[in-house]
């Protein structure tokens, strides 16, 4: 994996960046919903868990996809607030799936330079799983290449409680007028402060929700939704999200489009 773009004769390695797309045009932020992994399974007879580790297989190729192509940050949505409601063994086959990639990648993320962050409360996972993310929070904090963050036990709304909360301590302790508080104040307390906004998210398997993902960050996102379930999601989908996310014209809430170099 490699953010620096090439030809595939230059580099067999890194896939290069499809002629339908213009690489000036690339959206700084991708976010993903990857929805279909227990239909994708049931539809080939199989238990949704074995969707699930396709489902992994299908996030490293859109990692390293995102990379090769010059997407700064990649942020996909692993396991919402809400996922806790799903049969034990499943939360259990998760939380375990979670540990062994991590185990497992860790080491070519860190030669890879994804520079990988987890959102949500952590604080509820695993014990073994919260070491392991911290460990490979801390291994590639200094990276330079894709900012790879995972969304793991993450709501939107709980994002937004927390951040508030955070402010109203600040202005009972004197530290901060509550007649100040701006957007970017706000934003500073989320769990994404120093990332940019999404340019797009993509969902697939057909589902028109945002699902209380990223909601303050979402706020200007083009919307790409996709009928692909996630474990077939390739080069080919994402190429088909790039092109269909070009093709928008981003006016921010005013009238006139946003010049193509200023609208990421
Ligand atoms: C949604 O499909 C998928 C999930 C809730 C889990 C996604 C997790 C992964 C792909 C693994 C990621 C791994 C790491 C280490 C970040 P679904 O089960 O809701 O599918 P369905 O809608 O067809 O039932």
């Amino acid at each position: 994996m490699s953010c620096v773009q090439a030809t595939s004769k230059e580099n067999p390695k890194v896939e290069a960046l499809p002629s339908s797309l213009d690489a000036n045009r690339m959206p700084a932020h991708i976010a993903v919903i990857m929805d279909g992994n227990g239909r994708w399974a049931q539809a080939k007879g199989l238990p949704r868990m074995m969707g699930h580790r396709a489902g992994v297989e299908a996030l490293k190729r859109t990692l390293r996809l995102c990379s090769d192509w010059g997407i700064g940050s990649l942020t996909a949505y692993a396991f919402s607030t809400e996922n806790w409601s799903r049969p034990g063994d499943e939360v259990n086959f998760l939380m375990t799936l979670f540990e062994r990639v991590l185990q497992r990648e860790l080491d070519s993320l860190e030669k890879e330079q994804v520079k990988i962050r987890f959102w949500g409360d952590l604080t509820a996972l695993p014990k073994r799983l919260q070491s392991l993310i911290d460990e490979a929070t801390d291994r590639t904090s200094n990276n330079k290449g894709i900012h790879f963050n995972v969304c793991t036990n993450y709501g939107g709304r709980r994002e937004l409680v927390l951040a508030a909360q955070k402010l109203a301590d600040r202005s009972l302790k004197g530290d901060l007028d509550p007649a100040l508080i701006d957007e970017n104040i706000f934003a500073s307390e989320l769990l994404t402060a120093g990332e940019v906004d999404p340019d797009l998210l993509i969902r697939t398997s057909g589902e028109r929700r945002i699902s209380n993902f990223l909601l303050w960050q979402l706020a200007y996102a083009e919307i790409h939704v996709t009928d692909v379930l996630w474990p077939d999601f390739d080069a080919n989908a994402l190429t088909q999200a790039l092109v269909d996310f070009q093709s928008r014209s981003r006016r921010f809430g005013g009238l006139e489009p946003i010049a193509p170099a200023e609208q990421i």
